[in-house]
């Protein structure tokens, strides 16, 4: 037998920068005039995010004489499909973008998590640029490469791991921001503090009344640990091997949720109801103690997220189909992030499906 051997075995960086301030949305198209990151630009972007910022940034570029297009889509998750993919590839592909096309991923997770799939499929894998304009974009999902799209069987069901080339995070887009998508991003950003860090939680606490009111120092601050909580566990766990995982705390029945619901809840809601079902059997298993559960509840309450489904009509048998959907199942036994205290997560594999049907009958 002849054997002929392909040494890939390369070393790749693919470190990047998170940058924080205000206006620098303003500065995007000549600091990519300055330094470009490719010799054409695709900004894709929602139509709501389109209308007040799009136009704006593509007249900038072309005002610096860079060669750009906007491309965009109806805002909202039922958005995030293949379909879109397909659109926006076949829209590229009539413009003849090439290899040398870099994307702008100008919205929020949505635009991000749908623009950097594009970008790591597209000529089998282009350059982005993720421009986060929610708060759940900047604190969270604008950071560490997951890009996917939705199935109508299960979220994020179809993607990859593909790491922007940089973030800019300009916090005065938080201004034209609806109130209820503040309350969306604080899900992620608790659930940060909840896993990770306990003098963060604690600093939440103590500034929820001004992140509400979109006191940008106080936003700037929370961002900022958030980004450098989440860009410290993806440094250690590209792929979610092991650590990654923690940053699923209340997914698991948060995704199921959205999906049984055909997206109709927001992501940071779920979440939030995922995150209250998880501390409860958390509690229940006796790894965490009453006290800290009304503590993580209480904070909920307050940024304005749900408890529970109380409004929708989900069964709880629904969203336990959804889970085995989603999830690797060993012996009716899942992996499950719980909490063992404020500010530390661990994924344990003892909660069964049964332990979550009694949460969710609970609720
Ligand atoms: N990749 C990851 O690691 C990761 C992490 C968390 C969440 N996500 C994904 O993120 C998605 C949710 O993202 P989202 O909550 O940002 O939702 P979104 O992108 O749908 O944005 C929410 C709404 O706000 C509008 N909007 C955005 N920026 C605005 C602005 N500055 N002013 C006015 N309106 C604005 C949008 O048009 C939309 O209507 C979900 O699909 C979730 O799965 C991904
Ligand atoms: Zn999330």
């Amino acid at each position: 037998m002849e054997t002929v051997k392909i040494d890939l075995n390369k070393e790749t960086d693919d470190s990047y920068d998170i940058f924080i301030d205000s206006f620098l949305f303003d500065g995007l198209a000549d600091e990519l005039k300055r330094k470009p990151a490719a010799n054409s630009y695709a900004v894709i972007t929602d139509s709501n995010v389109g209308k007040i910022y799009g136009k704006k940034l593509l007249k900038n570029l072309q005002d610096d004489e860079i060669n750009s297009h906007l491309i965009s889509f109806s805002a909202g998750e039922k958005s995030k499909s293949r379909k879109t993919k397909e659109r926006i590839e076949d829209e590229m592909l009539r413009l003849g973008l090439g290899r040398g096309t870099c994307i702008i991923a100008l919205g929020g997770g949505v635009v991000g998590d749908l623009a950097g799939f594009v970008a790591a499929t597209y000529m089998r894998g282009i350059p982005y640029i993720q421009v986060p304009t929610t708060l759940l974009a900047m604190a969270d999902s604008s950071i560490g490469g997951k890009v996917a799209v939705d199935t109508p069987h299960a979220k994020n069901s179809v993607g990859s791991f593909h790491q922007p080339k940089k973030v800019v995070i300009d916090i005065n887009f938080l201004k034209t921001l609806p109130k209820k998508e503040i309350a969306n991003g604080l899900a992620e950003i608790i659930k940060h503090a909840l896993i990770k860090d306990k003098d963060f939680f604690h600093f939440l606490e103590k500034n929820i009344d001004g992140i509400l009111k979109c006191d940008l120092e106080a936003l700037k601050q929370a961002i900022k640990r958030s980004c450098e909580i989440k860009a410290d566990i993806v440094a250690e766990d590209e792929k979610e091997k092991g650590l990654r995982k923690i940053l699923n705390y209340g997914h698991t029945i948060g995704h199921a949720i959205e999906s049984a619901l055909k997206y109709g809840i927001s992501h940071g809601e779920a979440v939030a109801v995922g995150m209250c079902c998880a501390a409860k059997l958390a509690a229940k298993k006796g790894f965490l103690d009453e006290g800290s559960v009304i503590r993580q509840n209480n904070l909920l309450d307050h940024a304005g997220l749900p408890h529970k489904l109380s409004h929708h009509k989900l069964k709880p048998k629904i969203i336990l189909e959804r889970i085995k959907y989603d999830k690797k199942i060993i012996n009716g036994r899942i992996n499950f992030v719980l909490l063992n205290s404020i500010g530390n997560a661990f994924v344990s594999d003892d909660v069964t499906l049964e332990d979550i049907k009694k949460i969710l009958e609970e609720q």
